[in-house]
């Protein structure tokens, strides 16, 4: 059988990533290049650094994925890359070396959406998961229920009105002076704290939205507090206790939405689907209600490119192509239909 090969590229925060696909969910190569050590000691990404990094790394990356697949450029059939959301400096060494491949390559180009990536990290760890589903993508961007109709057809369900659950695990952690990025430290710190130590605020919001940023008021405040004091604090009681909250807030609305909506699968997707305890609860309740639940392996739940070549897969299957001069959109939403 023809081997349908998509390369797919990723550079839109702080990974230079490069994979290669054999149509839409056999992984023949996933290479990430982290530039977190470098980002690590100015407690957050620095952009122009991110960028400069990634035209350092691009070319070596994809030679790496090339290599590991076994693949020469020339078999490539099409090249996936995702325009947005993301840094913009960032994104357009992606975006530049993606174009100039198709064109030197002549075959098709695909703009891919991040968000829309992460979700389909999921067909590359459950083989046999189909669309419709619920998904619940949470990243250092975003916090979002999309609700996806088949693989051209998402809609919006709820987003987060203010912080991303990424960006408030990632800015506790800074605060409480762990390293760069947060999450996996709170998660790790989480485990031998307890939950029930601290009540700190579950925001009510209406609909399908989440809000964050009053519960990141609220876990400065008492770590200020406590300060002021000169009280001891334990971080891994105030680590447990905000990551129980925001997991709640999480799984409340997810539920909620899937009842509603009436569906009876449910995806975990983005960096903080890497969360051991937001895994661990979600699957229980999903259980317990009789939803079938899906979650991706860490590697493909951070920043890869294997999930943009993946989306691209089935973007390519309608045609959905992108002009030679595609830009770069830092701030692009999730389109939700094709
Ligand atoms: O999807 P991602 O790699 O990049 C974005 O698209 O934003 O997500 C990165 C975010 C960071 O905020 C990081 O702290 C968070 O995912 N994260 C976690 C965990 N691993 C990564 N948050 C909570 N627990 C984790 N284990
Ligand atoms: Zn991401």
């Amino acid at each position: 059988m023809k081997r349908i090969l998509t390369l797919g590229i990723e550079t839109s925060c702080d990974e230079t990533a490069a994979a290669v696909l054999n149509g839409g969910r056999e992984i023949l190569s996933n290479v990430i290049s982290t530039q977190i050590p470098v980002h690590q000691k100015f407690g957050g990404v620095v952009p122009e650094i991110a960028s400069r990094k990634h035209i350092i790394n691009i070319m070596p990356v994809i030679d790496e994925a090339l290599n590991t697949a076994g693949v020469e450029l020339h078999e490539i059939n099409q090249v996936a890359v995702t325009y947005g959301p993301g840094l913009v400096g960032a994104l357009l060494v992606g975006v530049s070396a993606a174009k100039t491949l198709a064109f030197a390559l002549k075959v098709p180009l695909i703009a891919v959406n991040h968000l829309e990536g992460h979700i389909f990290a999921n067909f590359l760890s459950s083989p046999n998961l189909e669309p419709p589903f619920l998904a619940l993508v949470v990243s250092g961007g975003h916090s979002s229920l999309i609700k996806m109709i088949d693989y051209n057809n998402f809609e919006l369900i709820g987003q987060t009105r203010d912080d991303a659950a990424g960006e408030a695990f990632d800015k506790i952690a800074r605060v409480m002076g762990l390293p760069y990025p947060g999450g996996p430290q709170i998660d790790k710190l989480a485990k031998i704290g307890n939950a029930d130590a601290i009540d700190f605020p579950r925001a009510k919001v209406s609909d399908f939205d989440f809000s964050f940023s009053g519960l990141k008021s609220a876990v400065l405040n008492y770590l200020n507090t406590a300060q002021m004091k000169g009280e001891e604090i334990d971080k891994a009681d105030v680590a447990a206790s905000f990551q129980r909250a925001v997991i709640d807030s999480l799984i409340d609305k997810t539920v909620a939405a899937a009842e509603k909506f009436k569906l009876d699968k449910i995806i975990l997707a983005g960096g903080v689907a890497a969360n051991s305890s937001l895994e661990e609860n979600l699957r229980g309740v999903c259980a317990k209600r009789g939803l079938e639940f899906f979650y991706p392996s860490k590697i493909l739940c951070t920043d890869n490119a294997a999930m943009i070549a993946c989306r691209g897969y089935y973007q390519s299957l309608i045609k959905n192509f992108a002009p030679p001069n595609l830009n770069a959109i830092p701030n692009l939403g999730l389109v939700t239909t094709n």
